[in-house]
């Protein structure tokens, strides 16, 4: 998406009407969200993925409100041009409408122009109500982590028929209730194609093949600094590498000695040391 202005839904859904292809990476602190922004991504997404690729945590089912709302308030303060997308975390919108409304608007608060919840056909009133409070909402059909436990495992979606054709579903009936734009996760290639076709908001792809509005990927698969990214997640840089690298080589020039060299510290203005070495002796104290 060319031009510099802040990037809106409206642009996203423009994007789709031209043929524009959309870019979206997640981020989840100020410097990469600065990065990804320089970059000329068109959306950030300040995803629930936080819990494994960054807290360390074993799945998206322990992040919780307080988390997502301190890294989408970190991903704002880049103050990015590109769309910030928060990412409702688990147990945040499925009890209640107006618990997940609440929870959506504490996203907004914190810094972000729209919001993303797992599901579809199941979430309508939710999406409908989010709309009617003025927040734009992206949804998620496919594989939805937050549900694994239920779909039985991180697995390809839409395999047969009458799966692919629920997941369809999700999508028409998630656009339907005004989802500015739908997330397709692993899915079969052929799913997303008559998703992307069918519905008139953009689809970003992630892991469900080329015939999609835009894609998505986990920057932290992006730059190979997870051990054991998914298997369509491409990565662009080797940045564990870079980091060790740098990391031995400060180690070394410490234990050498060579690090703080000459230049990197700084003394006492002049006459100040044996000024204080008197105070010292004043004090009685040994050198
Ligand atoms: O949390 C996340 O990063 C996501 C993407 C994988 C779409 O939901």
């Amino acid at each position: 998406m060319a031009g510099r202005e802040k990037v809106t839904v409206r642009h996203v859904i423009r994007a789709k009407q031209r043929g524009e292809k959309l870019v979206m990476v997640t981020a989840y602190d100020t410097p990469t969200a600065r990065l990804v922004d320089e970059a000329g991504v068109d959306m950030i997404l300040v995803g629930d993925s936080l819990g494994m690729v960054v807290l360390g945590l074993p799945s998206t089912l322990q992040v919780t409100m307080e988390d997502m709302v301190r890294h989408t308030e970190a991903v704002a303060r880049a103050q990015p041009r590109a769309l910030v997308v928060g990412d409702m975390p688990f147990m945040s919108y499925e009890a209640s409408v107006a618990e997940a409304v609440r929870n959506a608007g504490r996203l907004l608060s914190a810094g972000a122009d729209a919001v993303k919840i797992e599901g579809g056909s199941e979430y309508t009133d939710v999406i409908k109500a989010m709309r009617r409070a003025g927040i734009p909402v992206m949804a998620h059909v496919g594989l939805t982590p937050q549900k694994h436990k239920l779909l039985g495992g991180y697995r390809l979606v839409g395999k047969t028929a009458e799966e692919a054709l629920e997941v369809i579903r999700d999508a028409e009936e998630a656009a339907e209730a005004g989802a500015f734009a739908v997330v397709v996760e692993f899915t079969a290639w052929e799913v997303a194609r008559e998703i992307t076709r069918r519905i008139s908001v953009p689809t970003i792809c992630i892991g469900s093949g080329p015939h999609c509005d835009g894609q998505v990927l986990v920057i932290h698969d992006m730059l190979g600094l997870t051990p054991s990214p998914p298997p369509f997640a491409k990565r662009y840089a080797d940045v564990a590498s870079v980091i060790r690298g740098a990391v031995e080589a400060y180690a070394r020039e410490v234990r050498s000695g060579a690090f703080p060299g000459e230049g990197m510290y700084w003394g006492m203005k002049s006459g100040e040391h044996q000024r204080l070495l008197k105070l010292l002796e004043g004090r009685g104290e040994k050198r």
